[in-house]
């Protein structure tokens, strides 16, 4: 297989909780490799039941996920997701959005995405499906500052909700400014009701423009959103009175930066053209729509096929190589 170098997407700096991350699972792995230190698989998967549906805003559901016998579930902190596995097989990412000290409980908010097919099951679920889930996983963690701003478009609320709530606990002097296409597509407005609150549906007041002006100086910013949101407030930092940008992405940002290549099917003995701005997953997918993703943007590994993932990884030369 063609030696692939990692992650062309042009992010400006590396996602430096994915870097902590990688080198922890790095070590541990150096680690289990040692003579004598075989490691023992460990199955910490959670098998859990749906414990209530509730319809939260125009095409979002909440669901509560409990165990079957009432047993409290591991400990999670705000930013943390679930890792959950789908009857079809399928796994998709779920923020944690309740409150972490309620142990009986995972809840989670579901966005339908049009098309979207894990979003689509995740909505079909009725109250008593089991579902089998993987985590709490933090990718967005959270660290409390005297002065915080979140910043949340749409389904993006769900891991800035508990995030909000701990500030509020912690007596941090914070905002949220919580934007959407409209107020009754936004979920969880009845609990955010605060003066520190801005709501802006763009049907009220436009595509926001100005997310980063009530940061008050030194304010560390979380925020969660789609990704032109994302990248503007990325590109308004240096301008604004906060100092550091937090975010997590429930889409992958787009490519940029890539060389064209050819992709080979081996098994099948396709040949596929992947383009400067298409991922080869992307690709892969008009003509294999069974191939296993979840995250698409390098950290699940979901999509790993030998030693490349395909959601994130691009040939180093003119040619990528699939056992596929
Ligand atoms: C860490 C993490 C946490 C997440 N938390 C949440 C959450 O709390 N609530 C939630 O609803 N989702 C969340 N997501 C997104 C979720 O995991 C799925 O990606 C989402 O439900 C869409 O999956 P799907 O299978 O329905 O879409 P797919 O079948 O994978 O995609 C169908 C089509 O929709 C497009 N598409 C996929 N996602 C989006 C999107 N977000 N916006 C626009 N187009 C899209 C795809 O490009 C494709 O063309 C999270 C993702 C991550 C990585
Ligand atoms: S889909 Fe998660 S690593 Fe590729």
């Amino acid at each position: 297989m063609t030696a692939v170098p990692r992650d062309l997407r042009g992010r400006d700096r590396p996602d430096r909780a994915m870097a902590t991350l990688a080198a922890v699972g790095g070590a541990y792995r150096s680690l289990a490799r040692r003579p004598g230190r075989a490691p023992t698989p460990v199955d910490r998967t959670l098998h859990l039941r749906v414990a209530e549906r509730v319809v939260v805003a125009d095409g979002v559901v909440a669901l509560r996920l409990a165990a079957p016998d009432g047993r409290p579930l591991p400990v999670w902190q705000p930013g943390c997701h679930l890792d959950v596995g789908l009857p079809s097989g399928r796994r998709r990412q779920y923020a944690l959005t309740g409150d972490p000290a309620d142990r009986r409980g995972y809840r989670v908010a579901v966005r339908a995405v049009p098309g979207g097919s894990g979003s689509a099951e995740m909505h079909a679920l009725a109250v008593g499906d089991a579902v089998a889930v993987r985590g709490p996983r933090n990718a967005f963690p959270f660290v409390v500052r005297p002065r915080m701003l979140f910043v949340a478009g749409g389904i993006g609320i769900t891991p800035i909700a508990p995030m909000v709530r701990a500030a509020a606990r912690l007596g941090v002097d914070w905002r949220l400014v919580y934007t959407g296409r409209t107020r009754a597509s936004m979920p969880f407005l009845d609990v955010l009701r605060s003066p520190r609150v801005a709501v802006r549906p763009d049907d009220e007041f436009g595509t926001p423009t100005d997310l980063l002006a009530t940061a008050l100086a030194g304010a560390a910013v979380y925020a969660c959103g789609p990704p032109p949101m994302l990248d503007a407030l990325r590109a308004d930092l240096p301008a604004s009175r906060a100092t550091a940008l937090h975010v997590e992405r429930f889409s992958p940002p787009p490519v940029v930066g890539g060389r064209p290549f050819r992709l080979v099917l081996a098994r099948s003995g396709v040949t596929l053209d992947v383009p400067a701005d298409r991922t080869v997953l992307d690709v892969v997918r008009e003509v294999r729509p069974d191939v296993s993703y979840s995250c698409r943007q390098g950290f699940c590994g979901t999509c790993r096929i030998g030693d490349t993932l395909i959601c994130t990884d691009r040939a180093a030369g003119d040619r990528l190589v699939l056992d596929l």
